[in-house]
């Protein structure tokens, strides 16, 4: 039993085992199936505590499901590292090769409501929850490298147009409507990620064979205080394996639990479900070097210039044993980092370090759901930080605050040292401008890219996916938009064939991306020489 397993047993109430049914006050219950009343047909009475202690809880199960990712599946599990990373970080469970670190990971679907289906067209999330002795590091990834958009501002909107449509909550699928192609079309910056979505990628046969990406550019920071920028990549030991559109449909027919239970099954079984972890790492010197910004969200680093460095193996090897107490009310966020890990100015993830804890507030029931035992560090933690909803903890001591001299000063800072954690020491400055960089702005040359890395089979996949969806739109300006700032600046043969398809016309001209018409366009401000 890993470590983290270990400290869950600490709340673990095991109702398995023979025990006499209490209330929540620990009185025993001598019936459970008839409420107290006045006479053997009169009304039940108000002083039936047991029935109303049952009944309210009940009336309160159900807490919001995530605004995004609120389908998901969760397992147990352990990270080794293969060789010491020390160059590049003093992270801990990138420099030791004799811990096993604990995790939590939770795979998702993006779109679809918590009863929704598992094979949907979709992203798929693959958060991770490192469990560290120097506290929580958590890798919220999907399995795709690149997203939709390149500044955290346009998320809600993406999001509101990828959901149902708010006037009568239809279509519950993904892609296949109206108000999604509307904002892609008018977002050209998402088309790297659109070829994503309409490839085989967006339908994997299970959840064991799909990859998974931080995608955005974090950094690694090494003891000297030496930065290189980092990527993150899952790779399954299974390989990747998609199921065919066909296929999809019919088992979300027959069977909408299909990847849940096929992680769940293969993990009661004793099956190994193993990803390694692989690093793209760019020298802090050479931010500057590559024909796009490292920084757009929207690209990936091509792993010929900048190959995958396999760096240690994830082993998932244990179920839940509460789905709502684990998997529902995990909390990650990819602002929980540990020394030897930081961020890079990628716009993305700076508003995403805003919106994770601000969205569990609610979600968990204000301030303290880091005390939930499936979020709380296996290290000791200790802070002024106190009372708010739903506060588990007794903390001893006649001082709540920083600095103070009736307590001798603690709990107190740690020096680097110690373990601190300090940011990097990066310079920044310049204007306070709302504008994106002149070097986010091309859209299209890696959405080519993608397509004519595939075979053709693939390829016709990706022409299909495009007819089908776009087809669903029932407007044909829509459609229209989406085949004239989407699918004509990246490719004509797909152009032709999907126009063909969905009764629209065939545009003259390659247009150029809108990306002018919508925002003000900057040279690289503040870059170094
Ligand atoms: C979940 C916001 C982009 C991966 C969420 C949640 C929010 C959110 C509010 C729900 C969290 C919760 O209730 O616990 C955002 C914003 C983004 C963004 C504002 C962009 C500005 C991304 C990107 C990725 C990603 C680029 C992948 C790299 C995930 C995953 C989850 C999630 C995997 C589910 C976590 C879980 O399983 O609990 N996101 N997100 N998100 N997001 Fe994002």
């Amino acid at each position: 039993m890993n470590k983290k397993k270990e400290d869950l047993q600490k709340n673990t109430i095991d109702n398995t085992k023979k025990a006499h049914m209490t209330t929540n006050q620990g009185l025993k219950v001598s019936n459970d199936e008839f409420s107290l009343k006045a006479g053997e047909r009169g009304p039940t009475l108000m002083e039936d505590f047991h029935f109303r202690e049952k009944m309210t809880h009940f009336d309160h199960e159900r807490i919001p499901e995530r605004v995004v990712h609120a389908r998901g599946f969760g397992v147990h599990g352990e990270f080794e590292l293969y060789e010491s990373l020390e160059k590049y970080t003093k992270a801990g469970l990138f420099t030791d090769t004799s811990r096993r670190t604990p995790v939590f990971v939770r795979f998702s679907t993006v779109a679809g409501n918590r009863g929704s289906m598992d094979i949907p067209r979709d992203v798929r999330g693959f958060a991770t929850k490192f469990y560290t002795e120097e506290g929580n590091f958590d890798l919220v990834g999907n399995n795709m490298p690149v997203f939709f958009m390149q500044d955290a501002i346009k998320f809600p909107d993406m999001v509101h147009a990828v959901k149902p449509e708010p006037h009568n909550e239809m279509p519950q699928a993904a892609s296949a409507h109206d108000t999604f192609w509307d904002w892609v079309s008018q977002n050209t910056e998402s088309a790297h990620m659109v070829m994503w979505l309409m490839s085989d990628r967006a339908i994997p046969r299970s959840l064991r064979m799909m990859e998974g990406f931080g995608v955005h550019t974090f950094r690694l920071v090494n003891a000297e205080g030496k930065s290189h920028f980092v990527k993150f990549h899952w790779k399954p030991k299974l390989g990747t394996h998609q199921v065919v559109w066909d296929e999809a449909q019919l088992i979300n027919g027959k069977n909408m639990d299909f990847h849940r239970q096929d992680l769940w099954e293969n993990i009661n079984k004793g099956n190994a479900v193993e990803f390694e972890l692989g690093m793209q790492l760019i020298p802090e010197e050479d931010e500057f070097n590559m024909d796009f910004d490292i920084l757009d969200p929207t690209k990936i680093w091509p792993e010929e210039d900048v190959p995958v460095q396999i760096v240690g193996k994830m082993t998932l090897n244990q179920n839940v044993d509460d789905y709502f107490a684990e998997t529902e009310q995990v909390a990650f966020h990819p602002g929980h980092v540990v020394p030897g890990i930081d961020f890079s100015n990628d716009p993305l993830l700076q508003g995403r370090l805003f919106s994770y804890t601000d969205t569990q507030l609610i979600r968990l029931g204000g301030p303290n759901f880091h005390q939930i035992p499936i979020n709380r560090p296996i290290c000791p933690f200790a802070n002024n930080q106190r009372e708010g909803y739903n506060q588990m903890n007794v903390t001893k001591g006649q001082t709540s605050y920083h600095k103070n001299y009736l307590n001798n000063n603690q709990p107190e800072p740690a020096s680097p040292e110690e373990g601190g954690y300090e940011h990097y020491d990066e310079k920044v400055e310049g204007r306070k401008i709302r504008a994106r960089s002149e070097s986010f702005k091309d859209h299209f040359s890696q959405a080519k890219m993608f397509l004519n890395s595939m075979t053709a089979h693939e390829k016709q996949h990706i022409f299909d996916a495009f007819s089908f969806e776009l087809g669903k739109c029932k407007d044909l300006g829509v459609r229209q938009n989406a085949v004239n700032n989407l699918l004509n600046p990246i490719d004509r043969e797909m152009t032709e064939y999907v126009v063909d398809k969905i009764g629209v016309e065939l545009p003259d001209t390659i247009e150029e991306s809108n990306y002018e018409k919508s925002s003000p366009a900057l040279s690289m401000a503040n870059t170094p020489s």
